[in-house]
């Protein structure tokens, strides 16, 4: 078994060094796998400098969660596909149940706990629960963490599939939120409402 994770792992190495951006951290990861099974990363998450001593093999998920206490990112598929995990990495929304911790050294992550607070919700989070834009709550935080990056990738005029143009004006109309959202999974089927919210939140902002 422990071969095949070895394998699996190796082979996943190999893979991302392919990309030239991902050269310097996949060197880091390969010689720390090469020698140990435990290293240390610090990144900062939510503003403050953290340190973990962790698996290289662990997930940033798990490590936020069972490392950091920060449980408010949730654990829905564990394969990518369900976008419960989504938090940002340096103001990019990612599936943190598909980042190893040992890419992220120096990295700034952003989790649902990091955008508000129960007195001071941001603009979203505050839509979210005027709208009612959710049922059980459990894919919430990371479709209000997905959505606030969306948010900013509209501003920066990068395209989505439904967009009219690819350089023109870009309306948030129905169907360009659920296309762009369409990596959050919603198993209560709360889209009209998720979307209402976006809608609601990106006109404060706007
Ligand atoms: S838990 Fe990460 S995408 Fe589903
Ligand atoms: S509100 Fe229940 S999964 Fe979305």
């Amino acid at each position: 078994m422990a071969k095949r994770v070895a394998e699996i792992f190796r082979n996943t190495i190999a893979e991302l060094a392919v990309v030239k951006q991902w050269q310097p951290r996949v060197a880091r990861l390969e010689a720390t796998f090469n020698k140990e099974s435990h290293m240390r990363t610090r990144f900062t998450v939510n503003g403050e400098p953290r340190e973990v001593e962790h698996d290289t093999r662990a997930t940033l998920l798990d490590i936020l969660r069972d490392q950091l206490g920060l449980t408010g990112t949730k654990k829905g598929c564990d394969h990518g596909q369900c976008g419960a995990c989504t938090v940002l990495v340096n103001g990019k929304r990612v599936n943190s149940c598909l980042c190893l911790a040992a890419m992220h050294e120096g990295d700034e992550m952003t989790t649902i706990e990091g955008l508000g607070s129960p007195e001071a919700l941001s603009a979203l989070q505050q839509a979210f629960v005027s709208r009612d834009g959710y049922q059980c709550g459990f894919c919430t935080p990371g479709q209000i963490v997905s959505a606030t990056a969306m948010l900013e990738e509209l501003r920066a005029g990068d395209p989505s599939f439904a967009s009219a143009s690819l350089n023109g004006d870009m309306p948030l109309e129905d169907a360009e939120i659920a296309e762009r959202m369409s990596g959050n999974l919603c198993r209560c089927s709360a889209y009209p409402l998720i979307r209402e919210a976006i809608a609601m939140a990106a006109e404060v902002k706007s």
